[in-house]
């Protein structure tokens, strides 16, 4: 194999954020940027002479252009092993299995998840480590000074790589692996959950569902389950072939993007069950006839429940939860006498505790669930168990959420999004925010006293480093929140993510509106921030 070593100037901007490097594609198209950000990965590791790699992304433009880039980048870096998804797919949480189950040394996702795709939109770019998580911030930091300094990366001459055929060949040294991507996954799946009482369920009819791919990664993967497996009826999973740019869609599920499925929910033809899945299948949105379920609730429901799901029948060891995540599953952990851990947004800080066994059940309110299976958030695992858990309660959905409200109260909760703020505008606020800290506890606002107010700090408890600045809490003596963050994932100006949060224990009130019911800290949150004044928007972008 012939390599070249190719001279290069470094870009400035290459620092990864919540879940990776994300960009414009014409960010990604300049030249030598992909190459320079992929050099400077295996720049960052040691040890990958004749390892293995797995690659793969949610199909968005530009993915089949960087795969053919990245195999000639790992093929000159020295890698002995290649797995790829046919077509250049895999969804998140199947990389992180495929990682694990064939010991690979790491793997790249390629992906802006839930950002829209196309030639004027976004692209991502991941590495994963060998646990099949994100790589931790001791690695990004490094990469990002190696991509500030980089003057050369080498490049196998070898042709471009046929995607679409599985099947096994090398070139020299190199073994390139072109996999079915669904296979493993749904193998992982089986083990998981009671595939027989499943099939019976939806065979008899008692459980149908609508299942939206949004033109992205789960489709092959939700229709093989689902409907292959399963037997649910053709049709059950709806656009569910990935397109480049997700058929000019946001593929975030939530209600404001899923519109077709939310429509179809609370509509009088609303089957048992709804969810969705993002662009790279990590994320979910469960539904029921005429309900949304909160990620947060979720999260606590599938904790109180996790006995009635096969591979949690012996027990959980704990849960984890992101700071602005509600703190509803908080109860059950009580309840249950768990473990209980408050992480900072970010899937990657769930990482240790996943290794180390503290936790089986982790989420966010960002539409992320997940457990020890693989060590990413999994939406169709999500889906799965959630349908496993109708299954076994025979139970609609609205009922499982409003049990689960009368045994342990109901964390009323919102999230509200100021998209595309000015940069400097939306690091005022924090400022600002900031600012008031020392001075808010005690302070009482209407019917609301002010317990504490700090900005989040997180020690990690197994490899105790630490994360500061990771958003700003106040905390009322009633236990309502109010939470400040700014977003790590957007590409265009900042985002300002309000959470806001009230514990309702009184079941006469659980029917509420969340607006409604929060909307007195959601006039506290103004007070305290000043987003409409400084940023001349009259309210949030989205709502969730
Ligand atoms: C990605 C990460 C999540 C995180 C979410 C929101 O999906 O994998 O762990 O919660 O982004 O991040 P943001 O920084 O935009 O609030
Ligand atoms: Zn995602």
């Amino acid at each position: 194999m012939q390599i070249e070593t190719i001279d290069t100037s470094p870009y400035d901007d290459q620092k990864p954020g919540t879940s990776g490097l994300r960009k414009k594609v014409t960010t990604f198209q300049q030249r030598n940027y992909l190459e320079n950000f992929v050099q400077s990965i295996f720049n960052s590791l040691n040890g990958i002479e004749g390892t293995t790699l797995v690659l793969g992304g949610d199909g968005r433009y530009f993915n089949r252009q960087a795969i053919q880039t990245i195999i000639k980048i790992a093929a000159a870096n020295g890698f002995g092993e290649l797995i790829i998804g046919q077509g250049g797919l895999l969804s998140t949480p199947a990389v992180s299995h495929i990682i694990r189950k064939y010991q690979a040394f790491g793997g790249i996702v390629l992906s802006a998840s839930h950002n829209p795709g196309g030639p004027t939109e976004d692209f991502g770019i991941k590495y994963n480590v060998s646990n099949g998580g994100p790589a931790p911030e001791k690695f990004t930091d490094a990469l990002f000074e190696n991509s500030k300094t980089i003057g050369e990366y080498r490049l196998a001459r070898i042709d471009d790589i046929d995607l679409d055929h599985i099947g096994r060949q090398q070139i020299d040294g190199l073994s390139i692996d072109i996999i079915d991507p669904v296979a493993d996954y749904a193998e992982l799946m089986a083990q998981i959950f009671d595939f027989d009482l499943l099939k019976q369920s939806i065979g008899s009819g008692y459980l149908n569902l609508c299942f939206d791919a949004m033109h992205a990664i789960t489709g092959p993967y939700a229709k093989r389950i689902l409907e292959e497996i399963l037997g649910a009826p053709a049709g059950s999973v709806i656009n569910a072939t990935p397109l480049e740019d997700f058929g000019g869609g946001h593929p975030d599920p939530n209600m404001a993007h899923a519109k077709e499925l939310t429509q179809l929910m609370f509509s009088p033809q609303a089957p048992t069950f709804g969810a969705a899945s993002d662009g790279d299948g990590d994320r979910n949105m469960i539904m029921g006839a005429n309900i949304f379920v909160t990620p947060s609730d979720s999260l606590a429901i599938m904790a109180a429940n996790a006995g009635l799901i096969p591979a949690y029948r012996k027990g959980i060891s704990g849960v984890a939860r992101s700071m602005p995540t509600s703190q509803a599953v908080d109860r059950v952990a009580k309840a249950e006498g768990l473990p209980c851990f408050e992480t900072p947004t970010g899937w990657k800080y769930f990482g240790n505790l996943l290794d180390d066994g503290q936790i089986t059940l982790c989420g966010e309110e960002s539409f992320g669930t997940g457990s020890d299976h693989v060590r990413e958030k999994d939406g169709l695992w999500a889906v799965l168990f959630w349908l496993n858990l109708i299954a076994r309660r025979r139970q609609s959905v609205a009922d499982i959420v409003h049990e689960h409200w009368q045994h342990y109260g109901r964390d009323i909760y919102c999230r509200h999004d100021y998209e595309a703020v000015d940069a400097a505008v939306a690091n005022g606020i924090m400022e600002h925010l900031r600012g008031q800290l020392n001075g808010l506890a005690n302070q009482t606002f209407g019917d609301y006293t002010v317990k504490f107010a700090d900005e989040f700090s997180y020690t990690d408890p197994v490899d105790h480093s630490v994360s500061h600045n990771q958003g700003i809490r106040v905390g009322f003596t009633d236990g309502s929140r109010i939470v400040f963050r700014l977003s790590g994932t957007g590409t265009v100006g900042a985002t300002l993510r309000i959470y806001l949060e009230k514990y309702e224990p009184d079941a006469d009130k659980h029917a509420q509106d969340a607006q409604q019911a929060l909307s007195a800290l959601i006039e506290i949150a103004e007070q305290l921030c000043e987003v409409k004044k400084r940023s001349g928007k009259s309210g949030p972008d989205v709502m969730t």
